[in-house]
């Protein structure tokens, strides 16, 4: 400005959303509450979008259409954080790995990665120039979020993205990789590598766009023996959040990895701010596990959505009992189910606001 001119403050919005306040361990009033996959579909609404545009790669690459399917949870339940519609393979082209996600069969990968002249042909990612349209969706929803959630961003761990690319889509015994892992680990570590550091970039340019919170999926990084974890997850996870703290000390970064039980305490040794539990680990042992300063999130079983609303309150009840006054985030330990019936899913966000009082009693 101008010298001697007196700059009114602009009016600033509501206060910071409560899942980041929780986060920081903040005493607040209750556990804010957000699910994985809100978005999609067990959502008619969804399925509707589903019908006029059937692809699933222009669903998540059209800003207004991502924009559209990330706000139709928000419109209904509310949550306290409104995750980004996207898919962890969204970057994947950009990277010069051709993929589809093929309706009844998953995610397919063209032309999977197993030599070392296949990984040479791996780009590094330029988020600006490959997925605008993430930046500009998520600087959109933070204006319509208005703060009154938490935006979140969410990216693939290099791990997890290398088994798709390795396997050529998902996987149930994850043979190729573990051949890629046992028989030539240096072209395994060197895709590893380029996944690091493209996803670090890609989580700082989602919060320079608008993301208040990122979740790293690693959901298949379990299917790795602790050693193995030690060598071809954690030093790329670590990586991951060591570049983003430079540059975002603020920002938080949640881990979710699918049956974790057997690798918590090497889950916190990534530095992560909050860790998502799955269901197959007591909630207070995880708590225990883990330590004070990383927070915790998750942890109610998706299948428990299938059950009647009394009993979906006393599973919500017991995880945030177990999880203790604050750092914590009510969520499940994994993805809402397909046939999840919407009414189970509008009660899973209200319990929470019941439980207010006798969160605050405790
Ligand atoms: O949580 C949200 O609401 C945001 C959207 C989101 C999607 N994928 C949309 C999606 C998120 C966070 C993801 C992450 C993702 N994608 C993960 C990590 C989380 C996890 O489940 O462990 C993984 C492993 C993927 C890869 C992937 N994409 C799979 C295994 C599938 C399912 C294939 C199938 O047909 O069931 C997808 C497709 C996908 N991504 C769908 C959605 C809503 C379903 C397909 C569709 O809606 O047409």
């Amino acid at each position: 400005g101008n010298p001697g001119t007196v700059v009114e403050p602009k009016a600033v919005s509501v206060a910071e959303p409560l899942l980041l306040k929780a986060v920081r361990g903040e005493d607040v009033e209750r556990p804010p509450v957000w699910l994985m996959r809100q978005a999609g579909r067990y959502m008619k609404s969804y399925q509707i979008i589903c019908e006029k545009y059937p692809s699933f790669r222009e669903r998540s690459e059209n800003v207004d259409l991502v924009v559209e399917i990330s706000l139709q949870p928000w419109n209904v339940f509310k949550p306290d954080g409104v995750i980004l519609f996207s898919d962890i393979l969204t970057p994947l082209s950009g990277m010069n790995i051709p993929f589809d996600i093929v309706k009844g069969k998953g995610p397919v990968i063209f032309d999977p990665v197993c030599t070392d002249a296949d990984v040479d042909q791996v780009r590094e990612f330029d988020p600006k120039e490959s997925v605008p349209y993430v930046g500009k969706a998520l600087t959109i929803l933070r204006e319509e979020v208005n703060n009154e959630a938490a935006v979140l961003g969410f990216v693939g761990a290099p791990f997890t993205l290398a088994s798709y690319v390795v396997e050529g889509g998902s996987s149930k015994h994850f043979s190729k990789i573990k051949r890629l892992a046992f028989s030539q680990p240096k072209v395994l570590h060197a895709l590893l590598q380029k996944f690091a550091t493209s996803m670090a970039k890609y989580v700082q340019y989602q919060a320079d766009n608008g993301a208040q919170a990122v979740q790293i999926f690693d959901s298949w990084a379990t299917e790795l023996s602790p050693v193995d974890f030690e060598e071809f997850s954690l030093p790329y996870l670590k990586q991951i959040v060591d570049t983003v703290k430079q540059t975002h000390p603020d920002l938080p970064l949640i881990l979710y990895a699918s049956g974790s039980g057997g690798l918590l305490e090497r889950l916190a040794l990534t530095g992560v701010d909050v860790v998502s539990l799955d269901w197959t680990v007591d909630m207070a042992e995880g708590r225990r596990r883990l330590g004070a300063d990383v927070a915790v999130q998750g942890n109610v079983d998706p299948g428990a959505l299938f059950g009647s609303k009394e009993f979906i309150t006393n599973r919500i009840n017991d995880t945030v009992r177990k999880a203790g006054r604050g750092k914590h985030i009510l969520n499940l330990g994994h993805g809402i189910k397909v046939g999840t019936p919407e009414e189970n899913v509008a009660h899973f966000f209200e319990v929470y606001r019941k439980t207010k009082s006798d969160f605050i009693n405790e």
